[in-house]
């Protein structure tokens, strides 16, 4: 499908891969005698978690999310909800959540809320992207792999409109209209 919209890199291909190694790097270190739950929120952060799981040199088990927010196209209500569960029993575990982008905060202080009720030993998060200027909530990202301030980005998973996910490298979008919630500064 042919669509209209400018895109300008932002984030290399070279430059996620140096970055999700020294990621893989840090959190080997840190979980080390630990019981390592890895849990993947859909669809954003797949191939994210492919590449980072590659990098991590302690045992692990994989799980996945999927959330769904009642927002418009580029920006989420807060008011989140479960499509997919967990499967695996977390009690006791060591949790990392991989995100794609933490923007408002308010999906993961949702979904750290509700992991919470399963009594895990730990929960921790970790995100390719943090985007800082719209937060809503405080929330503590342990393990960034970008922070970029703002804009709208596309590509290594991420999309707009279920497009874009499948580009090497991060890019920076404008639409070629403007959709519902695009605001001026997302430019
Ligand atoms: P929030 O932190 O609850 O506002 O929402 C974060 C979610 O919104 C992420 O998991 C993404 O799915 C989506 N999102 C936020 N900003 C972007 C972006 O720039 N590109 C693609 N998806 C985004
Ligand atoms: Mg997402």
């Amino acid at each position: 499908m042919a669509r209209n919209d400018s895109l300008e890199q932002i984030v290399s291909k070279e430059e996620i891969a140096k970055r999700v190694k020294e990621l893989g790097r840090q959190i080997s270190q840190d979980y080390k005698d630990k019981s390592l739950v890895i849990i993947g929120i859909l669809k954003g952060a797949f191939i994210f978690m492919a590449d980072l799981i590659r990098e991590i040199s302690v045992p692990m088990q994989i799980d996945f999310v999927r959330l769904a927010s009642y927002g418009n196209l580029m920006q989420s209500s807060g008011e989140v909800r479960i499509t997919k569960d967990i499967e695996l029993n977390i009690e006791d575990k060591d949790v990392l959540v991989v995100e794609d982008i933490v923007d408002t905060g308010l999906t993961l202080q949702y979904l750290e809320e509700v992991l919470k009720l399963h009594k895990p030993a730990s929960v921790k998060i970790c995100c390719l992207i943090d985007k800082k200027e719209r937060r809503q909530v405080s929330i503590n990202v342990d393990y960034v792999g970008f922070d970029i301030p703002r804009g709208f980005l596309v590509g290594y998973g991420l999309d707009f409109e279920e497009n874009y996910r499948e580009l090497p490298g991060i890019f920076k979008i404008i639409p070629g209209y403007e959709p519902e919630g695009f605001i001026p500064s997302d430019k």
